[in-house]
């Protein structure tokens, strides 16, 4: 018997020909998915239960679900943006390698950023402060749902291969001695609700900051010093594009020791077994997720260009060493980096030295209008001139007799009488 070309023949029960029409587009193409025993069972009964013949189908009709419900978000997106016109972002400025845009990243987020063109978002958002700054805080019991609409344009606008880091400070509750918890919060919304990973956490202790809130810490005495800022490093996939190699602290002393007259291998008290090589020299250490920047910096060329230009000096600006050292580990020369929330736009800076694509977005225009100083003249290199070793004091070093220093028994509710706080004793 003859078929037409686009048949192709089976065999039904009997062996007779049965002719099935050819698939316009045969599925030829094949995925393996890697499943445990548990959740392939959990796969197959689900998609018998639901009326499918294989799991194939099962999968298939989630995937035009999820991509029916994008479909839906992206029209009921449109609607919205038509009946209540999103605001826009403008161009401020323009160098060889970024932008400068002035307004509401929400608005580049969604609408003119290309979906997956960001390889780094390195940014410091408002952080949900109890005393607000004068660019307006966000309250940190409302932070999260504040956040919400910039989680998800930050995954429609990231690679997978990308990575998100927000440098995010804590906050005390009003009135009491005791911390918000609302960066947590943040750090558990992004990754349960938005899928994103917490890759690691860094930690960037500012050795310079100063003993506040001063009630707690220096009147009643009950907390101490806060002089670090979360960092939390997160990506879409649990493999984005990273090299520790790029970001290498010099040796100490006592390694570069070790170097030169060789360690013999041997296990360590802790159970590490510290083998030969160890004695390699790899140009230099792996640091730890603490970074030691003091942000001290009140007379450089922006607070200058500023002054000179009548602009207002941001008022909670990061070191260039914090974007420095992400961009460094987590991009090549020519990605894309994006900083939403730019201020006087040191990551943009960072960026063009280090000869990398930017996109610094900044709502408030005084803000830009500084930022400029950042690039007149261009910057050529990074300040390197106060790049300093910090060290840290250990505590409990200073003799204290404890009947003199008696706990602070009621945890700070009231302030001390003047003259009852006792002194602690001088070394002898
Ligand atoms: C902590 S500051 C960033 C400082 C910056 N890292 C620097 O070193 O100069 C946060 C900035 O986000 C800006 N901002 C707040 N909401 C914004 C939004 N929706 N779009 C763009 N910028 C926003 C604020 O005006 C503020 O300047």
């Amino acid at each position: 018997m003859e078929y037409p070309s686009d048949f192709i023949t089976g065999g039904d029960p009997l062996g007779n020909p049965v002719a099935r029409a050819k698939a316009p587009n045969p599925r030829l193409a094949s995925v393996n998915v890697r499943l445990t025993t548990g959740e392939r069972a959990e796969m197959e009964e689900f998609a018998d239960r639901s009326g499918f013949r294989t799991v194939s189908d099962y999968l298939r009709h989630l995937h035009d679900q999820a991509k029916m419900s994008t479909v839906e978000a992206d029209a009921d997106g449109k609607k919205h943006r038509e009946e209540f016109p999103a605001p826009s972002v403008s161009t401020y400025h323009s160098t060889r390698l970024g932008t400068m845009l002035c307004g509401d990243s929400l608005a580049y987020l969604r609408d003119d950023a290309n979906r997956g063109s960001v390889d780094l978002i390195v940014t410091s958002p408002p952080f949900g402060l109890v005393r607000k700054k004068t660019y307006g805080n966000e309250d940190a019991h409302l932070y999260c749902d504040w956040f919400r609409p910039f989680a998800e344009g930050f995954r429609r606008v990231l690679k997978s291969s990308g990575s998100l880091v927000i440098d995010i400070g804590g906050a005390w509750k009003p009135g009491q001695p005791t911390r918000s918890l609302y960066h947590f919060e943040l750090l558990l919304m992004l990754c349960e609700e938005y899928g994103f990973h917490l890759c690691q956490e860094h930690y960037w202790w500012n050795p310079s900051k100063l003993p506040t809130p001063a009630e707690w810490v220096n009147v009643r005495r009950v907390r101490v010093k806060d002089a670090v800022n979360c960092i939390w490093w997160l990506s879409q996939t649990p493999w984005p594009k990273a090299s520790n190699r790029r970001v290498l602290a010099p040796y100490s002393a006592s390694m570069r020791d070790l170097l030169k007259n060789g360690y013999r291998a041997k296990l360590r008290p802790s159970g590490h077994d510290i083998s030969e090589k160890f004695n390699k020299d790899n140009g230099g250490s792996v640091p730890p997720n603490l970074l030691a920047v003091a942000n001290t910096e009140s007379n450089g060329a922006y607070q200058d260009y500023c002054r000179r230009h009548d602009h207002p000096i941001h008022p909670a600006r990061f070191p260039e060493q914090v974007p420095e050292y992400f961009i460094r580990m987590l991009t090549d020369p020519h990605d894309l980096i994006l900083d939403p929330f730019a201020g006087s736009c040191v990551t943009g800076a960072v960026a063009e030295v280090l000869d990398r694509r930017w996109v610094c977005c900044e709502l408030n225009e005084d803000y830009l209008h500084g930022a400029m100083g950042r690039f007149d003249p261009m910057p050529s290199a990074l300040n390197r001139t106060k790049s300093v070793t910090y060290s840290i004091q250990p505590p409990c070093r200073v003799p204290v007799s404890e009947e003199e220093v008696p706990l602070v028994e009621h945890g700070g509710i009231t302030r001390e009488p003047p003259g009852t706080a006792r002194k602690v004793q001088p070394p002898v």
